[in-house]
């Protein structure tokens, strides 16, 4: 071999070697964005019902479409993937739903590629979820309360065919993270299901059982949610907060979580939803009266006034329990902020029973409340029960009470209290 031919041979090697350099290099950087090159230019909307736990999961269920690669939208015309968070606490919710995504059809048809979920509380009820499936063909995915953070997969596995999938019960996920919406407020999951049954109610149905978070990875949650200093309020999540750690068993309660969080250091404020009167206990008054950070405010929802009707609720409280409970929140945290929920026309509810909430609502005195009609909920006792109220009896009951509330408000804002 003369020296000009190894020459050409290190020549072409060189060539050769700088080629696969920068061939692995383009390959490695394809690679990177491959994962999500199909959803790239595809946008997002989430359209969601019901409490503060829905949309806190829709925070969820944002994270995961960003991770897809999909951007948001506001439009539902131009969205790829439209997805239904729903709620199935009254007959006029579901009844928005059913509209809502009936008005999809069109559109669909315009853009068979989309994507179109509901998922929820709605879905949880596996008639229901049946039923979506049965009258709006063109429904892609139906997913229930407890297949939430798996929602990749199903995005994934439509192409394969319509997606139904209800889980019965479900852990707490730890392990997809959120797209905080909020600007000020983060929401804290801190629980998950309720156990009281009161028997107008759904929720124990659609979301099983009670079901607490480790104190340790809630306030790890906290901890990163301070040191992020985005956020001036944190709020705590759960149905009944005020039942937290009371089936893990390891001396867990409300008011130590409350407590720890507050030790937290940073400047943020403390909130929580919702409180259940019958386990508002004295320390947890305690430590709102006595924490800095803890906002004086508590939503208490007491249904009604009467204490038939609350036994018939399966409230398992009086209103004289109700009204010992407001009295110790006021000594003890005199500026304290009080709001409540009411149900008019449970079954059964007679106009004098009626005249006891009002007169609970009139000496409270509460600094703002939700009035519902009774919503018959498919599988719950008090659905069955006999006595069901008429809806013109119900309606003129809530616009009684909405406008004793009117007055209250009035009343407080002119300071004659
Ligand atoms: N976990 C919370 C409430 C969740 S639902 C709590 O126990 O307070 C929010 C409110 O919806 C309830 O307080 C109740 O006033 C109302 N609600 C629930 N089920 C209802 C039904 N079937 N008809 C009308 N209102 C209902
Ligand atoms: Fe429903 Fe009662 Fe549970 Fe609240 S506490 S979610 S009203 S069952
Ligand atoms: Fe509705 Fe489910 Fe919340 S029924 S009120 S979205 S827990």
């Amino acid at each position: 071999m003369t020296k000009t031919d190894i020459r050409h041979i290190l020549t072409i090697f060189l060539i050769f070697l700088v080629c696969f350099i920068f061939s692995q290099k383009y390959i490695s950087s394809l690679a990177k964005i491959d994962k999500n090159l199909y959803n790239i230019g595809m946008k997002y909307i989430i359209i969601t019902y019901g409490c503060q736990m829905n949309v806190h999961e829709s925070e969820k269920l944002a994270y995961i479409c960003e991770k897809l690669g999909y951007t948001p939208t506001d439009k539902r015309e131009e969205a790829d993937l439209i997805i239904f968070n729903t709620c199935a606490i009254r007959e006029g919710a579901e009844d928005r739903v059913f509209g809502n995504v009936g008005a999809l059809k069109k559109l669909k048809k315009m853009r068979p590629n989309i994507i179109i979920a509901v998922c929820g509380c709605m879905t949880q009820k596996e008639q229901t979820a049946n039923y979506i499936l049965r009258t709006f063909p063109f429904v892609d995915i139906v997913l229930g309360t407890f297949n939430l953070a798996n929602f990749a997969h199903y995005i994934e596995a439509v192409k394969t065919g319509r997606q139904l999938e209800i889980l019965k019960e479900g852990e707490i996920d730890e392990t997809v993270p959120y797209k905080r919406s909020d600007r000020d407020n983060a929401w804290v999951n801190i629980m998950q299901g309720c156990n009281n049954f009161c028997t107008y109610c759904i929720v124990p149905y659609v979301r099983g059982r009670e079901k607490s978070r480790k104190e340790e990875n809630i306030l790890k949650e906290i901890k990163e949610i301070v040191e992020q200093k985005k956020f001036k309020k944190i709020t705590l999540l759960g149905q009944n907060v005020n039942s937290y750690g009371q089936d893990l068993k390891d001396g867990s309660t409300f008011s130590k979580l409350l407590s720890d969080i507050c030790k937290i250091d940073g400047d943020f404020s403390l909130t929580f939803m919702t409180s259940h009167p019958k386990d508002l206990t004295s320390d947890v008054i305690d430590v709102i009266a006595k924490e800095k950070k803890i906002l004086k405010e508590i939503h208490l929802p007491a249904q009604s006034g009467n204490n038939r009707i609350l036994a018939l609720m399966n409230r398992r409280y009086t209103r004289e329990k109700y009204l010992s409970i407001i009295k110790e929140i006021r000594e003890k945290i005199p500026n304290c902020k009080i709001t409540s929920d009411f149900i008019v026309g449970f079954p059964t509810e007679t106009e004098e029973e009626f005249k006891d909430t009002l007169s609970l609502v009139k000496e409270v005195k509460f600094d703002g409340i939700f009035a519902f009609m009774y919503s018959p909920r498919e599988g719950t006792v008090a659905e069955k029960m006999e006595g069901q109220i008429d809806q013109k009896t119900k309606k003129r009951r809530v616009n009684a009470l909405l406008r004793l509330e009117k007055e209250i408000q009035e009343e407080k804002r002119n300071g004659r209290k």
